[in-house]
């Protein structure tokens, strides 16, 4: 079954949806500064779009939508900005409520969360806790997140661990480490979207990203449409996924066009 787009010209099959969305939001400053406005106007518009993208993945049935919403690096922008921000989460957060709660959503958030103003937690942790046995769609914001402050937090407690004689140093495999992570605790990114242009993964889920199918957007994220959104999944059904493993598709949909008619 195809579940036409709202622009019906991309076309994404309702049985290949990528189980684990995630989201590098970028591009909100520019936006802003494209209309002479404050980076913060374009923050705003940003969690509007962040509204519009979580509906839209529950439709199509992602199971977990992961979004990078404040990485660690970001405390270092100015003050004014990052209080702007965290006040945009708090409304964000208070104003989701409600429509978290009701379609059945589990809200989780990772990252460095103890770094959050108290104002944040308050709300957060609540929110967390209301919607944990639920299973329609596993909205995660990755807050304070770095994937490399990620890894070495589950490098530093199986230190302890081994220290302490709870494990032994040789049961530490890759299995163990991903079973660790806080955000792969919903599996890894099958899908990673990077709005705004830029081609890099900026500390994002790096660990989990081994096998992710990467896709960059130009799209600044407050103009990130449901349509972007759909044709970001049809770029990701339309690739052979093979884990190291060799291609079985007959219809060699992964040789690029330039490559082919290269070899004739
Ligand atoms: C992404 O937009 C949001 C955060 C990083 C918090 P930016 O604020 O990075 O926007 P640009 O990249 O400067 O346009
Ligand atoms: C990545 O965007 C972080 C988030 C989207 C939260 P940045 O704007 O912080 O990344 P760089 O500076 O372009 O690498
Ligand atoms: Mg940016």
């Amino acid at each position: 079954m195809l579940v036409p787009s709202p622009l019906m010209s991309t076309f994404v099959e309702a049985r290949n949806i990528p189980s684990h969305v995630a989201i590098i939001m970028d591009g909100n400053g520019r936006w802003a500064q494209l209309r002479d406005l404050p980076r913060v106007a374009g923050h705003r518009e940003g969690s509007r779009t962040v509204r519009r993208m979580v509906r839209a993945c529950r439709r199509l049935g992602v199971k977990a939508l992961t979004l990078y919403a404040f990485s660690e690096q970001n405390w270092e922008r100015p003050e004014i900005e990052v209080d702007a921000l965290m006040e945009l989460l708090r409304e964000f957060l208070l104003s989701e409520r409600d429509e978290i709660l009701g379609n059945g959503i589990r809200f989780n958030a990772v990252g460095n969360l103890g770094r959050l103003p108290g104002l944040v937690r308050a709300v957060l942790e609540p929110l967390k806790e209301a919607s944990r046995d639920n299973d329609a769609m596993t909205l995660t914001l990755a807050l304070s997140y770095g994937g490399r402050e990620e890894i070495a937090a589950v490098a530093r407690e199986l230190a302890r661990q081994v220290k302490a004689g709870e494990i032994d140093a040789s049961e530490i495999d890759a299995e163990l480490l991903h079973r660790r992570m806080p955000s792969l605790s919903v599996g890894d990114p099958d899908l990673v979207i990077r709005t705004g242009g830029e081609q890099r993964i900026s500390n994002f889920l790096l660990y989990g990203l081994a096998y992710a199918e990467l896709y960059f957007s130009n799209a600044l994220w407050p103009d990130f449409s449901e349509h972007d959104l759909h044709a970001a999944i049809a770029s990701f059904q339309g690739r052979e996924r093979r884990f190291g493993l060799v291609g079985q598709d007959p219809r060699l949909l992964t040789i690029p066009p330039q490559a082919r008619a290269a070899n004739g």
